[in-house]
């Protein structure tokens, strides 16, 4: 018998579910992928973009990364981002963080870790850049998790700032870019209230020149 039996079992049981349900939704999602939202989010297990935003299979495209970082450079985000707007022509771009981020956490904390402590430098650079708001806080907690809201805000301009979205907008293609957080502790998801819709949205945003 394979390991991780019981996972393949439960796949086909879930398989038979949906097709009782819709007898044609696997023939409609082998012939074409057509998303409304790109899903940016972090790695962590307990977020799972499709059941918490109750989105079916081809509705989110999807990705994931530990702290939902948006790195310049990561060629694996901008590919992703690139194929949502260029040939899925997704319209909505969301950024979710989560409150009791490990990634924050760990770059708050400053213990190493490993490989990992040079992805999650990225971070550190904001708590950095941040370092006011966060030391007047009056709890480590409270400090991870504004520092978990920060970086949703940090990565919504990161989007934006993209070729890839600031290419879309200047040729008029509608995109919006949006910030949420979500609490594992309840299941909610929070809007941030960081929505950009345009080059003069992200002008507005930008943070003032060092
Ligand atoms: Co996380």
């Amino acid at each position: 018998m394979p390991s991780l039996h019981h996972l393949l079992e439960q796949n086909e049981r879930w398989a038979s579910e949906m097709v009782a349900r819709d007898p044609e939704c696997f023939f409609r999602l082998s012939h074409q992928q057509a998303p409304q939202y790109l899903w940016i989010g972090c790695a962590d297990s307990r977020v799972p973009a499709n059941q918490i935003t109750g989105l079916a299979p081809g509705e989110v495209f999807v990705h994931r990364n530990v702290a939902n970082l948006v790195i310049h450079t990561d060629l694996n985000m901008l590919s992703v981002l690139q194929y949502a707007v260029d040939a899925l022509g997704i319209r909505d771009i969301i950024v979710c963080g989560h409150y009791g981020c490990g990634g924050v956490r760990a770059a708050l904390e400053g213990k190493p870790l490993g490989l990992i402590d040079n992805w999650l430098r990225h971070i550190q650079d904001l708590a950095r850049q941040s370092r006011a708001e966060l030391s007047a806080l009056p709890s480590p907690d409270a400090r991870i998790a504004r520092l978990c809201e920060l970086n949703v805000i940090e990565q919504v301009l990161h989007v934006a700032e993209t070729t890839v979205v600031t290419s879309a907008w200047a040729r008029h293609q509608p995109i919006t870019v949006h910030g949420w957080i979500y609490d594992v502790g309840d299941g909610r998801i929070r809007d941030l209230g960081v929505e950009l819709s345009s080059l003069d949205d992200l002008e507005r945003h930008r943070r003032p020149p060092v």
